[in-house]
């Protein structure tokens, strides 16, 4: 072995040992070229990847010393030796009168100079999956057959090497994929939504499932507040007691009181017994007050109460008792303003709001419609026995326009009646029935002033794609008219 192929064969040995360490492609491919520049002594160089979808059948990934990736870029594009070290999967070395653009300001120098080309294959068993190029106008002794051997084998390990880190790379993604397939299957079961704005929401939920701190889901109506609230319990360590939820807007006062806190035989005509109330019997689990905006000023001060001493006593009862319950409470009004307005006690909203989770409209988290119309698809059509597969290109951009202040329940009936009303496998923007509001319709009689004020508000929105300013314009009001109606109709809850 000469000296010159002993110290090839150690730089080979350490270089492999090297290049197999690094795992990140772009990396690792630096790493390759700075290599063989440096052993080589070579000016510049860079190297190619086989790309199909390049017209050239090949891109430049990385290069060094060009004056602009340009430069390397027409480089090889003109260059014949990468075309044909791509082709044979053999290595050339050529020396090569110019044609470099650095020597056309001196043709005295072009006789003497001539451009050393070394190139050679990334070679995989029997494909070739890229080149190394690397050229010299001083170098012509340095690039001979020895050195031209060398590359080649270099160029194999190399290959290898890039390979690797392309598996390394697939099964990262692949791990991501699946670790997020796992979290959103497994911990949430039947909630959907992958947007920014749902998975920041989610991440919330994922922190307060473990503990006991009373949670506020804040959001516009058909946001899916109950939903979140029972994934709460039914992931967390509660899961195994009730899950107790009351509208609190639906009751009137004294049976809301009652529902919640029971009573003792005799406290009110009718009461012939005692009766333990909700919170008495989610003791031990959870409980939901929706709508808690809606809560009387009379029972926030029991509510209170019972967050603060955790006791509860029932209506007419002297005596009290001692309740273990995770409070979780949704609105969709604005507690600030209800607190503003006199209605709802500050107090009790810092002891519902340890954490707040607001739960986006689904105009904003448009990302999320196409998912979500698919899985309504899907169960509606098992569900009434039909055979819709899925929704044409045509009507799911109509589902991505369409304003939704009814949110993900809109969404849902919306699909629903269509899947319920189609015929074939798909379903047409016809079959969503969400056509604009025509002038006819908007003149139709039987309208409130409200509906029409609605109808006509909605129109505009659509015509400008959702302008809140343009639709302002356009209908001659101000903006704060239009944003406190939108609020009044549940179209923005912030
Ligand atoms: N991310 C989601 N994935 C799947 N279904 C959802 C999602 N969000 C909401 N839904 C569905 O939309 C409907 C409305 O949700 P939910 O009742 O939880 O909303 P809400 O915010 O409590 O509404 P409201 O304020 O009117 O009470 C339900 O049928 C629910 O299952
Ligand atoms: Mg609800």
């Amino acid at each position: 072995m000469s000296e010159q192929q002993k110290d090839n064969f150690t730089v080979l040995y350490e270089i492999a040992q090297r290049i197999n360490s690094i795992l990140d492609e772009q990396e690792l491919l630096e790493k390759v070229l700075e290599t063989a520049m440096s052993h080589l002594d070579a000016e510049r160089g860079y190297v190619v990847m086989v790309n199909p979808e390049d017209k050239r059948g090949f891109s430049v990934v990385v290069l060094k010393n060009f004056s602009s990736p340009k430069a390397a870029d027409e480089s090889a594009a003109s260059s014949s030796v990468i075309n044909n070290v791509l082709k044979t999967g053999e290595p050339v070395l050529t020396f090569d009168a110019l044609s470099d653009e650095r020597f056309e300001a001196s043709r005295s120098i072009v006789a003497q100079q001539i451009l050393s080309i070394i190139c050679v294959p990334l070679r995989l068993q029997d494909e070739t999956i890229g080149a190394i190029y690397l050229d010299s106008t001083k170098s012509r002794g340095k690039f001979n057959n020895d050195t031209l051997k060398f590359l080649a084998v270099f160029g194999n390990l190399s290959a290898v090497a890039v390979e690797n880190a392309k598996r390394y790379d697939k099964l990262k993604d692949e791990n991501a994929r699946l670790q997020n397939e796992v979290t959103s299957t497994n911990l949430f079961p039947g909630i959907i939504g992958k947007s920014k704005q749902w998975t920041a929401a989610l991440d919330l939920v994922r922190r307060v499932v473990d503990t006991d701190v009373s949670v506020l889901i804040t959001g516009e109506s058909g946001t899916g507040k109950e939903l979140i609230a029972r994934a709460i319990h039914n992931q967390g360590r509660r899961r195994d007691t009730g899950f107790m939820a009351i509208n609190c807007s639906a009751i009137p006062e004294q049976l809301l009181e009652s529902e919640l806190f029971g009573y003792k035989k005799g406290a009110f005509t009718g009461a012939n017994g005692d009766k333990k109330g909700l919170i008495e019997y989610a003791d031990g689990g959870t409980l939901l007050l929706d709508e808690v905006g809606d809560l009387p000023m009379s029972l926030q001060a029991k509510l209170l109460r019972v967050l603060q001493e955790k006791e509860i006593r029932r209506l007419g009862d002297a005596e009290t008792r001692k309740v273990d319950v995770r409070i979780i409470a949704a609105t969709n009004k604005n507690l600030h303003d209800e607190i503003k307005g006199g209605r709802f006690r500050e107090d009790l909203y810092f002891r519902l709001n340890v954490v707040e989770i607001h739960l986006p409209a689904l105009r904003e988290r448009t990302d999320d419609i196409p998912v979500l119309a698919d899985q309504f698809v899907r169960t509606a059509a098992e569900t009434h026995g039909r055979s819709v597969k899925k929704i044409a290109s045509g009507a799911m951009s109509r589902l991505l326009r369409h304003p939704w202040y009814g949110n993900v329940r809109e969404l849902q009936n919306v699909v629903e009646r269509a899947v319920v009303l189609s015929r074939g496998e798909e379903l047409s923007e016809e079959d969503l029935k969400l056509e604009q509001y025509s002038e006819e319709e908007l003149a139709q009689t039987g309208l409130t002033l409200e509906e029409f004020e609605r109808k006509l508000v909605e129109k505009t929105l659509n015509e400008t794609g959702g302008n809140r300013t343009r639709t302002a314009e356009k209908l001659g009001v101000s903006l704060r008219w239009l944003q406190y109606r939108l609020k009044e109709w549940g179209g923005d809850s912030r």
